[in-house]
């Protein structure tokens, strides 16, 4: 078989690239060791930024994805009783989109069956081959019978525990992690949200966040240990913890219910360099990983993803620069995501070696951010999301 990209990985960042070359008139086979409804049964954050909805037009996947997603102009902070908004609008000229990744990727799913593009679902042992020579390809096996994929370029867009990354030579990789003392709880209940906008809260007892998915579904998460394990929390332990995190006006009025979805994920920093080796691009969770505090994850995979989309379409053009330039450009800005990603986790959770000194610290950081404009107007920037 032949194809002009081959993308390993159908999460969100390969079906989004998939897509967006397919509109473009460029060929591509995704190969997924899963399938699609185990893809979509993965709960994920629910935050995008306005570049992603742009993509998502552009891939002209943005349908669903504007009748149903919510747009949000702020969000809101509390530590202690106190709670502050920040005002996205008014700050950066932009909001956000509420709208679950399952159901983005959902759509990108049904959009690539929409017009038959090749995804090979159920695949195994994928290998990238000579991926720094003029001839790459990639081999797998599927129903005991071993393929090869001849291309022009290979996509790795298959996660933190894909085989792309792997494939840059060791000698060449640098890698950089940061593995955070605790992990998020996380629940999803049909239950309306507490409040129209996202709460995320600091307070003595760790860090909660009110999140949502629409009118009639909410998530909720807060810090736990790195050691526990879900089955340790009992639906009405979680409710009672959140309710101590959060502002008693706000706890008052939480209407709780049974989880539908309980986990817990470990939190990370994490990226290597370089996102490129050869014909070998890395996308999202293959190159890195944040702590989901600023909701960066799917929204870095797609800025990957605009920037190796631009890269692949102005080679075909006979333009080699962009395709050069990709691992720069995207490292650019992942940098400065890992960056806002740290700082706001670090703002809002509760640190086992904390000392009182560092809890004085972050208060004071969290009440400049409440007094001053110009803190507001930096998160703003950030949250909504940088320029591409
Ligand atoms: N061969 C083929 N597919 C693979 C392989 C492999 N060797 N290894 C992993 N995959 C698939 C996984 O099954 C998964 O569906 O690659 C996909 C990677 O998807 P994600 O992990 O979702 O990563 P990405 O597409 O970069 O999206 C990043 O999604 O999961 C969230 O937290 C993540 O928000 C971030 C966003
Ligand atoms: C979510 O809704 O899952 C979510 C929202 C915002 C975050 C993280 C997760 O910062």
């Amino acid at each position: 078989m032949r194809t002009q990209v081959a993308i390993i990985g159908g999460g969100p960042a390969g079906m989004l690239l998939g897509q967006l070359l397919h509109v473009s008139g460029i060929e591509s086979v995704v190969l997924e060791r899963k399938n699609r409804d185990y893809v979509l049964s993965r709960i994920r954050a629910g935050v995008l930024e306005q570049g992603l909805v742009d993509l998502m037009d552009q891939a002209g996947c943005g349908d669903r994805m504007r009748r149903e997603g919510i747009k949000h102009d702020s969000t809101l902070i509390a530590y202690g009783d106190q709670m502050f908004d920040v005002d996205f609008v008014a700050h950066s000229g932009r909001s956000v989109m509420i709208y679950g990744q399952t159901e983005l990727t959902r759509d990108l799913y049904d959009a690539r069956a929409a017009v038959g593009a090749p995804l090979i679902e159920d695949v195994e042992d994928v290998q990238v081959i000579d991926s720094d020579g003029d001839s790459p390809s990639v081999s797998y096996r599927k129903d005991g019978v071993n393929y090869r994929i001849h291309c022009d370029f290979i996509a790795g867009c298959d996660g933190f525990h894909g085989v792309s990354r792997q494939s840059i030579p060791a000698t060449i990789r640098r890698e950089y992690e940061k593995v955070y003392p605790f992990g998020w709880l996380g629940i999803l209940s049909e239950t309306p949200p507490v409040n129209e906008a996202l709460i995320y809260a600091n307070s003595d007892r760790g860090f909660a966040l009110c999140s949502m998915r629409n009118p009639k579904l909410s998530r909720y998460y807060i810090q736990c240990c790195q050691e526990d394990r879900v089955e340790d929390w009992a639906d009405e332990a979680f409710w009672a913890e959140l309710k101590r995190r959060l502002p008693a006006d706000v706890a008052d009025v939480l209407v709780t219910g049974p989880s539908i979805e309980k986990s817990i994920a470990p939190l990370r920093s994490f990226v290597c360099e370089p996102m490129r080796w050869g014909r070998l691009f890395l996308c999202g969770d293959a190159a890195h990983i944040v702590p989901p505090t600023g909701a960066k994850g799917l929204n870095t995979a797609a800025s990957d993803v605009r920037y190796l989309f631009d890269a692949i379409a102005k080679f075909y053009d006979g333009d080699q620069a962009g395709i050069d330039g990709y691992s720069a450009r995207a490292l650019a800005r992942v940098w400065k995501v890992e960056r806002f990603s740290w700082w706001f986790s670090s703002l809002m959770h509760r640190f086992p070696d904390q000392t009182e000194f560092d809890l004085k610290m972050q208060r004071a950081e969290l009440d400049f951010l409440r007094d001053s404009p110009a803190a507001q107007a930096a998160f703003a920037q950030n949250y909504v999301g940088l320029p591409y």
